[in-house]
């Protein structure tokens, strides 16, 4: 066992994006922004789907828990980030730091079964359409929305339950502007080899092995859909091209952090950017408003809210 005196960190520093005050100022109303789209464009997602009985489908209602799991993915990182270029003071307490890296593989972990999820409910709809309403059922969707969120619990629990008892005695500077685990275990007081491997292997592995899955399975459809109807492939390539730049948005920074073995080179805390502040935006933006009936119903929510407010 290691020695009590050890674990002397009780909080971490972050370096952020960067140290400079002027660099500081210009990125927080940046930041502020695209948060605040961020929940605006997500939740009007959520809302849209849920109060509109035209949308009642597995795929909205996939859509709608992946706006639901950005938005919260964004609120993990992002207004604690705001608030400490806002400031200038960028400590988190020891764990908060551990708490922010649960909720971080528990709604990575669920987003990446989820994309999984949706390429499977686009499959099944293009290729396979007479079956779809028996394949996709209510039953199935929630049972495909439970598998998502109790494999991001246990991925998330056992990477952390491996390192929540390493001992920390400084140095407690991460550069990035929030906690995760390969700057998270490197402050560790111990040789943290075996640990960067577990890592790797988990998170690295179950990035990349999901990205090459869902990957093939795009191509998969579109090489069925052109195969069958060759007419088709225009209008399923303009739906699929937006899962897919998804996808390679999502997934792009996920590989590099978890796998790229050069941690010196501190362009993970950049690529992260691209997981909090842009897919989260691109969700709504493309699969939503270039869908007809999403558009349609936003349309009606949005001068249903109107009439509203007009009432006496
Ligand atoms: C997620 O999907 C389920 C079932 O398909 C649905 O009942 C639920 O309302 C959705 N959640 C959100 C936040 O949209």
């Amino acid at each position: 066992m290691y020695d009590a005196n050890y674990s002397e960190v009780s909080q971490f520093v972050f370096l952020g994006l960067s140290t400079s005050r002027q660099v500081q100022h210009f990125l927080l109303p940046f930041s502020t922004v695209f948060y605040v789209t961020i929940i605006l464009g997500n939740l009007f997602v959520v809302f849209t789907v849920l109060f509109d009985p035209h949308l009642h489908s597995p795929m909205y209602f996939l859509l709608a828990n992946l706006s639901f799991i950005d938005s919260c993915l964004s609120t993990l990182t992002v207004p604690k980030m705001i608030s400490d270029l806002y400031s200038g003071h960028k400590t988190i307490s020891f764990q908060g730091c551990v708490i922010q890296i649960f909720i971080l593989h528990v709604l990575g972990g669920s987003e990446m079964v989820l994309l999984i999820t949706m390429a499977l409910d686009r499959y099944v709809a293009i290729c396979k359409p007479l079956h779809y309403l028996t394949v996709m059922s209510p039953r199935m969707c929630i049972l495909l929305l439970s598998a998502a969120w109790a494999i991001g619990l246990i991925h998330s629990a056992a990477q952390l339950a491996s390192v929540v008892h390493l001992p920390f005695c400084g140095p407690n500077e991460i550069d990035n502007f929030y906690c995760d685990l390969p700057q998270f275990i490197k402050l560790a007081c111990t040789d943290t080899y075996r640990m960067e491997f577990m890592i790797t292997a988990n998170s690295g592995f179950i990035s990349t092995g999901t990205f090459f899955l869902l990957i093939i399975s795009y191509i998969f459809i579109l090489v069925s859909v052109w195969k069958h109807y060759s007419g088709g492939l225009s209008k399923a390539l303009s739906t699929l091209s937006a899962h897919i730049t998804v996808v390679v948005l999502f997934f792009g920074p996920c590989i590099f952090v978890y796998l790229w073995p050069f941690p010196t080179v501190s362009v993970d805390k950049f690529l992260a950017i691209l997981d909090f502040m842009i897919t989260p935006i691109l969700n709504p933006a493309i699969y939503t408003l270039r869908n007809k009936d999403m558009k349609i119903a936003m349309r009606k929510l949005s001068s249903q809210l109107l009439s509203l407010r007009k009432m006496p």
